[in-house]
């Protein structure tokens, strides 16, 4: 059989086979961040659909984190008890789930938070970034003074003490696509004077505080991940090589697992989330990348980004350029589809890749395939 249902492990989590469930808001939370019950409905069809591991939606740590509405927060410790019943729910199956720990940062949405983001650097109201929907940004934010930076390094430290308390199996703190940990990696973003700008280094500085912490909250036998950019694709975003630097420093820090990702929802077309992935040439958007940072880190990588075929998926594990394939689109329309590759149906994911799934989310309704939805209507 293929290597992609090898059991292996992470840091003592154990994991049936290498497939992942890409963090992905689903829409699906209560007004204050905790799951609902369609989440959880949710969260038992992808385990029973087969993956091995599911990493949460991004979930924030500090209620002036939330960029988007409906989603998941771990702020509190009245949360701990709710979230538990998602990671039970979970684990009924063979499937592990890990939290994805997040703050918005700059693109934390002033409208549900009622504040200013808050940002490595003070952003003018010159910017005028737009989000893929059209939708516009806020386009000020307020610089972090180094009694916030400490705070929330704190609030990761909490939300990582919660989660593990919540019976998730791990974290994945979310250093990627241009929110609060990855602006401060980002000159696009970080244009400060003091220890937590300029070099490489003091643009990583606080990701790796935070890691540090978390580290001694969770213990040494404690999965943790991260996802990063392997590129802002964004003028003076961070680059590759970059990029393979903070890794390196990350991996000498202690971490578990890399997830490679890459783009901004800023980016254009070379957003985390690109479309018309229609051809074989098209997927896995990131492997070259993850080639080079495989050569740099010996470290666990779990690859993300335009993964849709199985054969695609299998080469990737075969010649060692990623040890876990990571979806997020396949399994909002096929939350089945590991379970039907692993019983022989190799038919590629249906997923067409038109990044229609948000706009239910948008509206209120939490996620779900709108192309199907829209099919199933036209030939009814
Ligand atoms: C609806 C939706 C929600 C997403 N939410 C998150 C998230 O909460 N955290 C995250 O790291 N990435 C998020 N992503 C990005 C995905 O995890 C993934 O990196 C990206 O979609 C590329 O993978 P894919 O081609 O398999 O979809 C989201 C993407 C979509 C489409
Ligand atoms: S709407 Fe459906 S087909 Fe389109 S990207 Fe989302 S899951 Fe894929």
């Amino acid at each position: 059989m293929s290597e992609l249902f090898d059991a292996t492990e992470i840091n003592g989590m154990a994991l049936s086979n290498r497939f992942v469930r890409s963090a992905t808001w689903e829409g699906m939370a209560t007004e204050d961040g905790a799951p609902t019950a369609q989440l959880i409905d949710l969260m038992e069809k992808l385990a029973g659909g087969g993956v091995g591991l599911i990493i949460s939606s991004a979930t924030y740590v500090r209620p002036d984190g939330q960029s988007h509405r409906k989603m998941l927060g771990i702020y509190k410790d009245e949360l701990i008890d709710k979230h538990k019943r998602m990671t039970e729910a979970v684990h009924k199956q063979d499937t592990k789930i890990v939290m994805q720990i997040h703050h918005g940062g700059f693109f934390a949405n002033s409208k549900l938070t009622g504040q200013i983001p808050l940002a490595p650097s003070e952003v003018e109201d010159s910017v005028n970034w737009k989000l893929p929907t059209g939708r516009k940004m806020s386009t000020v934010g307020k610089e972090m003074s180094l009694e916030i930076i400490q705070d929330i390094i704190e609030a990761f430290t909490s939300a990582a003490k919660r989660a593990k308390e919540s019976g998730f199996d791990g974290i994945q703190i979310f250093a990627g696509h241009g929110y609060l940990l990855s602006q401060f990696l980002s000159p696009a973003f970080n244009k400060r004077t003091d220890a937590y700008g300029g070099s490489l280094e003091n643009r990583a500085r606080i990701v790796m505080e935070v890691m540090e912490k978390v580290r001694i909250e969770v213990g040494r036998d404690y999965p943790i991940l991260v996802k990063i950019n392997s590129e802002d694709f964004l003028n003076e975003g961070l680059t590759l090589d970059e990029s393979l630097g903070v890794c390196a420093m990350l991996y000498e820090g202690g971490v578990d697992a890399i997830e490679l990702s890459g783009g901004t929802w800023v980016s254009g077309d070379l957003r985390p989330s690109r479309k018309q992935i229609n051809s074989p040439d098209k997927e896995a958007y990131f492997k070259e990348a993850a080639r080079a940072l495989k050569e740099k880190v010996n470290i666990p990588l779990i690859l993300v980004g335009g993964i849709r075929s199985f054969q695609i998926a299998d080469l990737l594990i075969e010649e060692g350029v990623a040890d876990y394939i990571s979806m997020c689109r396949p399994l909002i329309r096929e939350p089945g589809l590991i379970k039907q590759w692993k019983a022989g149906n190799l038919t590629k994911a249906a997923c067409i890749s038109c990044n229609k799934c948000p706009e239910p989310g948008h509206a209120g309704e939490g996620i779900y395939c709108l192309a199907e939805r829209r099919l199933k209507e036209k030939t009814k």
